[in-house]
């Protein structure tokens, strides 16, 4: 009796190692490309982003999900690096901080170039993988990091921007954020305003992917049906699985299969089931239900890792991707649906979204209105008003100076 307890023991052992060996195989040519780590807002929260300190080398850092070693553990061979800054610093210092943070990323670049190579575009991705190295992008987390300006939208993506999450935690003055959803923020814009609609344009034109994790449902529906490329939620996981107003409800999941888009499952233990706590397990409940309703082509990792507090029982860091993709392969998950899983689902959307880019057309140069903007230290040059009264005396007494003046001088 024990000795054939023993033995299923040991074939049930077995079992599960050849699913974790054949998750290493698949992942050795197709690796991770993860939508969403914050590991750049830890370096400023732990360290003012004075990346050179000691106890910021990123090969020994051990209170954060990601290191160096843990990466190479978890197959990680593409990251979104997020370039996030708090709903706090709308109408303040929001585009000098958003600045500084996308300055951070480059410097991992520079500091650590035998690890992470930085890339703009997704045929770069793979080759870099196969150099040995992290190819390392940049998301925006939050609209209002542009401040409302199409010239600052155009100038990060010069500075490497591939996706802009177009809300984080609260409304911009041109779009909706997922609390109007909760009951908890008032709807301003009912989805996008239409200068919203002219920064989704601008989006395409310069094939910057649209990011609708932490928007409310009638922006997802708005950008979805706008888009003429596909969209990505970069960490955001399955409402009817755990409903969460940040997850992703099944209309919306329809949408996404119907424009061959993309969502990139968080690993947040409030979004993968609704409590304190969770297991891998289910996170893959989370990814087969993506699958069953949208496809195995919509389904992407986000794992949010650095930017959230708690994380599934088996997935408590960056080196644990291969047991999920191990409890994928159990799953029965075909070889072909984890490599869609891993990176290629993600390629797919990222060339569609440079296919559908034409940095040729002329760039938009219409302005939010004015009275949209907030804030008491700006000011406003250029902004066309009415002249006023007093104004339009003195411009009068200006040009009869100067026709005095160039009497003068013929
Ligand atoms: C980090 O530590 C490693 C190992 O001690 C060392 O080789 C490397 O030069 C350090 N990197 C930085 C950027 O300080
Ligand atoms: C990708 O970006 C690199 C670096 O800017 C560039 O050399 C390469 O031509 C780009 N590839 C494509 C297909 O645009
Ligand atoms: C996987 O497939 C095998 C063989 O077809 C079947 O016996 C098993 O029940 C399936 N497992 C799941 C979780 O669907
Ligand atoms: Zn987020």
């Amino acid at each position: 009796m024990l000795i054939i307890w023993w033995f299923w023991s040991l074939l049930a052992i077995c079992a599960s190692d050849s699913f974790r060996n054949q998750a290493e195989n698949i992942m050795r040519t197709t690796p991770v490309i993860d939508g969403h780590n914050d590991l750049p807002w830890q370096m400023l929260t732990l360290f003012n982003n004075q990346l050179r300190k000691s106890e910021a080398n990123l090969s020994a850092l051990a209170e954060t999900h990601t290191n160096i070693p843990k990466l190479r553990a978890g197959f990680v061979g593409g990251q979104f690096w997020s370039a996030y800054m708090p709903c706090g610093t709308q109408n303040k210092d929001a585009v000098k901080r958003i600045l500084e943070q996308i300055d951070v990323i480059h410097r991992m670049c520079q500091l650590y170039p035998e690890t992470f190579e930085c890339v703009t575009n997704s045929s770069d991705i793979l080759p870099a993988f196969r150099r040995g190295k992290v190819a390392s992008l940049i998301g925006v987390e939050g609209g209002h990091l542009i401040d409302s300006s199409l010239g600052v939208l155009r100038t990060l993506y010069h500075l490497g921007m591939r996706y802009l999450t177009l809300t984080h935690n609260c409304n911009t003055p041109w779009a909706d954020n997922w609390l109007v959803d909760k009951g908890d923020d008032e709807a301003e814009s009912q989805g996008l305003s239409p200068f919203g609609k002219l920064v989704l344009n601008e989006m395409n034109r310069l094939g910057v992917m649209i990011d609708l994790s932490h928007v409310s449902v009638a922006t997802m529906k708005d950008a979805l049906q706008l888009s003429k490329a596909p969209v990505i939620f970069s960490h955001s996981s399955a409402y009817s699985v755990c409903p969460h107003r940040r997850n992703v409800p099944d209309d919306v999941l329809q949408l996404v299969k119907s424009t061959n888009s993309l969502v990139m499952v968080n690993f947040y233990n409030q979004f993968v089931s609704c409590s304190d706590s969770a297991t891998l397990s289910q996170v893959a409940d989370h990814l087969d239900h993506i699958k069953t309703v949208a496809g195995a082509g919509a389904v992407g990792l986000g794992g949010d890792y650095d930017g959230v507090t708690n994380l599934p029982v088996g997935l408590e860091d960056v080196s644990k991707y291969p047991d999920l993709i191990a409890e994928l392969l159990r799953r029965n998950w075909t070889e072909t649906e984890v490599r869609g899983l891993l990176a290629e689902n993600l390629l797919r959307v990222f060339s569609a979204v440079e296919l559908v880019s034409n940095i040729m057309q002329v760039p938009e140069e219409e302005t939010i209105p004015v009275e949209k903007l907030d804030g008491s230290c700006r000011t406003f040059y250029g902004h066309s008003r009415a002249p006023s009264i007093h104004l339009q005396i003195g411009a009068l007494l200006a040009s009869l100076a100067s026709l005095v003046f160039s009497l003068h001088l013929l």
